[in-house]
């Protein structure tokens, strides 16, 4: 399969991504208060073999050696989170000086190796103390959140310009407050709906401080997305596909994008939005650019008795799926990212995940070739490469993840790196997906020589 290349802008950005609660470690050093995942993690049964993030990947102190695996990667980018509960541990008050210095060092380090640095605000890890006080579905939450995005932005804005708000809001609100499987674990479509509208609020009031704070920011947010289809053509299940495509995708495009919180999923969800004058506005603040994050498609049935929004996804036989059991479908990137062009007018688009787990060996040699993860892998940047070529004004390409790393619920079990992670010893090896990456990025890079 051939990537058209030739589609991709010069600039294009070749990143990774990781996140901070999946990779730091390091929980209790520097100042850094308790999240709701060093909660939700410690709590038992919550995650597969009982696993933590206390020591993940020990990248709070091998940080510079990751850098040195992005450098051999020859990637130019590199998506991370910042920890709320190490720059701000009170949740809102003071900042940190130390957690301050970490990310400052970090990006340094990056700059230094000609990686461009894409900083995430929130991926999950909100201080406890705010849970305590009530979490996302208060609208303190949201002010927090501006407070401590303008915190970092001062310190950071100097040398970052490309800046997420949230990273997929659609896990913390649906997954964390209705499904009950990730932080902080509820099942309350009450508290999950008033906590989807808080963080949309707080991703307009940061995007907001972001840029009072820093001059030349670009500033977007990260959402994951689905291709949804109907498991037949019966009118229950097409109106089922509707109903999954207004909670996955819609519930969250319309409203950044100036359209409002849909109302067929308004009505569905029968919550009243805890609404003020002007939050309208402030959600659609104007988007420098939009991420994308894409795994997977569904494919859904009518479900009247089960949750919101009452359809469910079936497994579908014989199709090919990755380690975590996700269906794989390269067309499902290219037809969000022409949708996200079409549909929604997005001026700028980057796929900020994407990736996939399998059960790596380590071979007797201390080497890792994954040829299932380097399928996919290519599949889907040739598919992205594709939209390109019809239109999709996409900027870069972030591969999830850098490092095998803390899967949520799934503990250590499941490894998405691009670089396998010995977790006893925490010795680093570059997997043939991450070679293959490596002759992919040079291959860009020598066709925009040749073309200059
Ligand atoms: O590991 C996660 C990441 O934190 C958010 N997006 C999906 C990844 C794979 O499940």
């Amino acid at each position: 399969m051939t990537i058209d290349l030739a589609a991709l802008p010069h600039d294009f950005l070749w990143g990774t991504a990781t996140s901070a609660y999946q990779i730091e470690g390091a929980v209790a050093e520097g100042g850094r208060s308790p999240s709701i995942w060093d909660t939700f993690s410690h709590t038992p049964g919550k995650i597969a073999g009982d696993d933590h993030g206390d020591v993940a990947c020990d990248h709070y102190h091998r940080w510079r050696e990751d850098i040195e695996l992005m450098r051999r990667l020859g990637t130019n980018a590199y998506r991370l989170s910042i920890a709320w509960p190490r720059v701000v541990p009170d949740g809102n008050g003071p900042a940190n000086p130390k957690g301050l210095a970490f990310y400052d060092e970090l990006v340094d380090g990056l700059l230094a190796a000609g990686i461009t640095p894409s900083v995430t605000l929130y991926h999950w890890d909100l201080p406890q103390t705010l849970q305590d006080r009530g979490g996302w579905p208060e609208r303190a939450t949201a002010e927090h959140f501006a407070a401590y995005a303008s915190v970092v932005a001062e310190r950071l804005g100097d040398r970052v310009t490309h800046w997420a708000t949230l990273n997929e809001p659609l896990c913390s609100a649906w997954i964390g407050h209705l499904e009950g499987t990730m932080a902080p674990g509820l099942t309350d479509l009450t508290a999950a709906v008033r906590a989807s509208y808080h963080l949309l609020l707080g991703h307009g009031l940061a995007a907001r401080a972001i840029r009072a704070s820093a001059a030349g920011a670009e500033v977007g947010i990260v959402t994951n997305l689905s291709t949804v289809h109907a498991a037949s053509d019966r009118p229950e299940d097409l109106a089922a596909a509707r109903r999954m495509d207004g909670h996955t995708n819609r519930w969250w495009l319309d409203p950044v994008h100036g359209r409002g919180f849909p109302a067929d999923m308004r009505e569905l969800y029968g919550v009243e939005l805890p609404e003020q004058p002007g939050d309208l506005e402030t959600i659609a603040a104007p988007l420098d650019w939009l991420g994308l994050n894409y795994y997977f498609p569904a494919t859904v049935t009518d479900d009247p008795t089960g949750p919101a929004p009452y359809a469910r996804a079936i497994r579908r036989p014989d199709v090919a799926r990755t380690g975590m059991d996700w269906e794989i479908d390269a067309s499902g990137i290219e037809t969000l990212l022409l949708r996200l062009t079409e549909e929604y007018g997005a001026r700028k688009l980057y796929v900020t995940e994407n990736g996939s787990a399998y059960e790596d060996v380590v071979r007797p040699d201390g080497t890792v070739d994954d040829p299932e993860r380097q399928d996919y892998l290519v599949r889907h940047l040739a598919a992205c490469a594709s939209a390109a070529r019809k239109g999709a004004p996409l900027a870069g390409y972030f591969a999830w993840s850098l490092l095998d790393n803390f899967e949520w619920a799934y503990g250590y079990d499941k490894r998405f790196g691009l670089v396998h992670v010995d977790y006893g010893t925490q010795a680093r090896t570059i997997k043939g997906s991450g070679r293959r990456y490596a002759q992919i990025v040079r291959a860009h890079r020598s066709r925009v020589r040749d073309a200059a």
